[in-house]
């Protein structure tokens, strides 16, 4: 038996411990003397974009963390959220409606990917003309190594424009998340421009990818075995529960953000000395079979889920309500649209990432199976 917290070799040779283990994780996700403050090395930023995300709540401890995150909750309600269903749909709709003609996409490509940027858009309330930097940057940052050359210039030309939108709803305020945003205020506490722009920013980073996986991860496993697709197109009252089981099974944030302990601490059983590097699986913990019963097996009617595909603690996912409530507005369009939507290659083809995201790169489908 491997035990659930293990001291592993990086790849650029340092050491870190890992843990895969639930209660582990769920301790170590909720301990104060693992410290979210980390250098721009230890993160293997590049210089450039180090400035920006180190000022983003992720990666800040109490009381800072708790400042930023007060101010953006204030505005990032979930009335907000429930507000955007109806945009939401219709995007939905739209992006469904383009690719319907034809027999066979990538459901990545068209739909997946494209989806999600257009809501956190949408949330920011970005006007669609100016949408091209958003698009550029996370397209770079999804290309990974083959792309990482092009990073400065996208960085600074969303940086930019992020500044141009704050700038312009200083002087126009709309009734979006940025004026929000630039309202919030607790007592004489405002967000200084630089913290508005890394805010900005951190939604675009930790809101694209992981909802593009959720709904990838969600439409291969229920394709790769389709008793699932059809159970769940035959009972959509099913759709709550399966959405936290693809969350859980598939977690699209396989690994969450790193840690460093203050002090020695125990964990899992082990000593870990004060000043050492902590990573959480969420993937392993998710399917831990000493937390959930039948780990290794999807079940879209699990009641009892209490994964941390969300992370929990201090800095549970902010964006989990948006999360969900695009999983349902997509998983209920395509079912009811493309009743026998299928695979279009054998499950081996469809191109899949198991990295710190979990998630499928390529989805070919056939729109209008048997
Ligand atoms: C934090 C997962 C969607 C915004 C986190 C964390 C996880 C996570 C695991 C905690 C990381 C850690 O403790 O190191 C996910 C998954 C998503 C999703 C699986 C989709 C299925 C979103 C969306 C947004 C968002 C749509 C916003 C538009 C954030 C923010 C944090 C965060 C701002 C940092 C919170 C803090 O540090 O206090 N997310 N996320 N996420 N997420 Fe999400």
């Amino acid at each position: 038996m491997t035990s659930d917290v293990q001291m592993i070799t990086l790849p650029n040779g340092t050491s870190a411990w890992l843990v895969t283990g639930y209660e582990a994780a769920q301790q170590a996700l909720s301990d104060r003397r693992l410290s979210k403050v980390l250098k721009a090395e230890e993160l293997g930023l590049e210089p450039e974009l180090a400035g920006s995300m180190l000022r983003m709540m992720m990666f800040l401890d109490p009381p800072d963390h708790t400042r930023l995150r007060r101010l953006i909750s204030a505005t990032f309600t979930a009335r907000r959220v429930e507000a955007l269903r109806p945009r939401i749909e219709q995007m939905t709709a739209e992006m469904l409606d383009a690719i319907a003609a034809h027999e066979t996409v990538d459901l990545i490509k068209t739909f997946a990917y494209p989806l999600p940027l257009q809501v956190i858009c949408e949330l920011l309330g970005v006007p669609v003309e100016d949408r091209i930097e958003f698009r550029d940057w996370s397209a770079i940052v999804a290309a990974g190594p083959a792309r990482q050359h092009e990073m400065p210039h996208a960085l600074a030309r969303v940086l930019k424009r992020i500044r141009a939108l704050l700038a312009d709803r200083t002087a126009h305020p709309g009734d979006d998340l940025l004026s929000g945003l630039l309202a919030a205020r607790e007592e004489d506490d405002r967000l200084s421009e630089d913290e508005l722009t890394s805010m900005v920013f951190m939604l675009l980073i930790a809101g694209h990818e992981t909802t593009v996986n959720l709904i990838g991860n969600g439409v291969f496993v229920l394709l790769d075995d389709r008793d699932r697709w059809i159970r769940l197109r035959d009972e959509p009252e099913l759709l709550p529960t399966a959405i936290e089981e693809f969350i859980r099974y598939e977690s699209p944030v396989a690994t969450a953000t790193q840690r460093r302990t203050t002090e020695a601490i125990e964990l899992g059983g082990r000593s870990i000395p004060a000043g050492s590097r902590v990573m959480v699986s969420l993937a392993e913990a998710n399917r831990d079979g000493a937390r959930f019963q039948d780990a290794g097996e999807l079940r879209l009617d699990r009641a009892q889920n209490p994964h941390l595909g969300f992370g929990h603690g201090l800095h549970y996912c902010l964006g989990a309500p948006l999360a969900r409530l695009q999983g349902q507005v997509v998983f209920t369009a395509l079912m009811t649209r493309f009743p026998h939507l299928e695979l279009a290659v054998p499950a081996e083809e469809v191109g899949r990432r198991s990295d710190f995201q979990r998630g499928v790169t390529r989805l070919p489908v056939r729109l209008h199976g048997g």
